[in-house]
């Protein structure tokens, strides 16, 4: 009897798609770690841009970035609309964040990454660049545990609940920004603890997948909206919860959503940002509890980079080394 034939709409993407997924991350970490401690955030994003964009092109996909650099006129490269990849491929959506963490990474602080997501076309929310309310929490939890319209203090004891502990075991990782003072305020009050990072909420999110190992339980408050969508792209394969809601601060902001098609009062889940099957890759830029940094070794780099698809779950963590500088033959 021969088997029977794989049902390519059910299976999801190529797997082969996470390691070309992986090299690019790579490349984009690689790119820029050579400016890590510079000072300088723009040469450092566009070293990792030009660089991620380059190893996209080779990547075998029909590919449209959906979460960019910003629009046309304002990014001349992985715009949003930009076509990437070969072509040849399955239809993809693509969102990228070449260097998550420019600040830390021009201070060489710890937690900047090179961070890609791809879905099946229409798999992933356009969202605009403005600020997006997040509120996450790992795997294992019932559904609806926590939610973005209720108090902070009711999302940590129902955690703490669910999690058989007492609240003051709970750990929030928050954004230390003065936007936050009362919602710190509010985890304190209640007896739990915050972890305040400077920069990078996907790792942030990504965290509370493994409290035991990062201490993290939850995450909560607002970040950029991009970031949130690759949370839940992260998330969506790992496993866990993510809500947010646009926060559009201006009326130019309201517009723009309204133009990608994003409903600034819609609560979004996890499956509204990131659905069908996706592929989720971050390489480590600067050291942190994350992934390792870059390592330059003479004519080589050492990455540290996980990868994970929604479909089959799996999660890699590889580490490569990559040659540096061209092999005459
Ligand atoms: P950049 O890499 O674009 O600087 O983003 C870093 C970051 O910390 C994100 O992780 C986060 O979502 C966003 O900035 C928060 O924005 P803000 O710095 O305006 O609070």
């Amino acid at each position: 009897m021969s088997a029977a034939p794989i049902d390519k709409a059910k299976d999801g993407l190529d797997r082969v798609l996470v390691l070309e997924i992986a090299r690019v991350t790579e490349a984009a970490a690689v790119a820029a770690a050579r400016w890590r401690g510079r000072g300088n955030e723009k040469a450092a994003d566009k070293a990792a841009v030009d660089s991620m964009r380059r190893e996209l092109g080779r990547v075998n996909i029909d590919g449209t970035v959906v979460i960019g650099e910003g629009e046309l006129d304002e990014a001349p490269m992985l715009f949003i609309g930009e076509k990437v990849g070969t072509g040849n491929g399955p239809a993809v959506d693509i969102a990228v964040d070449p260097l998550e963490g420019t600040t830390i990474c021009a201070k060489a602080m710890p937690n900047s990454l090179a961070v890609l997501a791809i879905a099946e076309r229409g798999g992933l929310l356009h969202a605009p660049d403005m600020y997006m309310n997040k509120i996450a929490i790992g795997p294992g939890y019932p559904e609806g545990i926590v939610d973005l319209d209720a108090s902070p203090a009711d999302n940590l004891h129902a955690l703490a609940k669910a999690k058989g502990v007492r609240i003051n075991e709970i750990m929030a990782c928050i954004l230390d920004r003065p936007r936050h003072a009362e919602l710190i305020k509010a985890v304190r009050d209640c007896g739990a603890g915050v972890q305040l990072i400077p920069d990078g909420d996907i790792a942030g999110v990504i965290w509370t997948t493994d409290p035991a190992e990062t201490g993290i339980d939850i995450y909560l408050g607002s970040g950029g909206a991009p970031e949130g969508v690759l949370a839940a792209a992260a998330l969506r394969c790992i496993g866990g919860q993510i809500q947010g809601r646009l926060m559009p601060m201006k009326d130019e902001e309201r517009v723009r959503a309204a133009k990608m098609g994003a409903d600034v009062n819609r609560k979004y889940t996890m499956t509204d940002m990131a659905s069908g099957d996706v592929i989720f890759s971050a390489t480590g830029i600067t050291g942190g509890s994350l992934l390792g940094g870059v390592h330059f070794r003479g004519d080589f780099a050492e990455t540290e980079t996980v990868v994970m698809r929604a479909k089959s779950g799996t999660v890699r963590r590889i580490k490569t080394t990559l040659r540096t500088v061209a092999v005459r033959t």
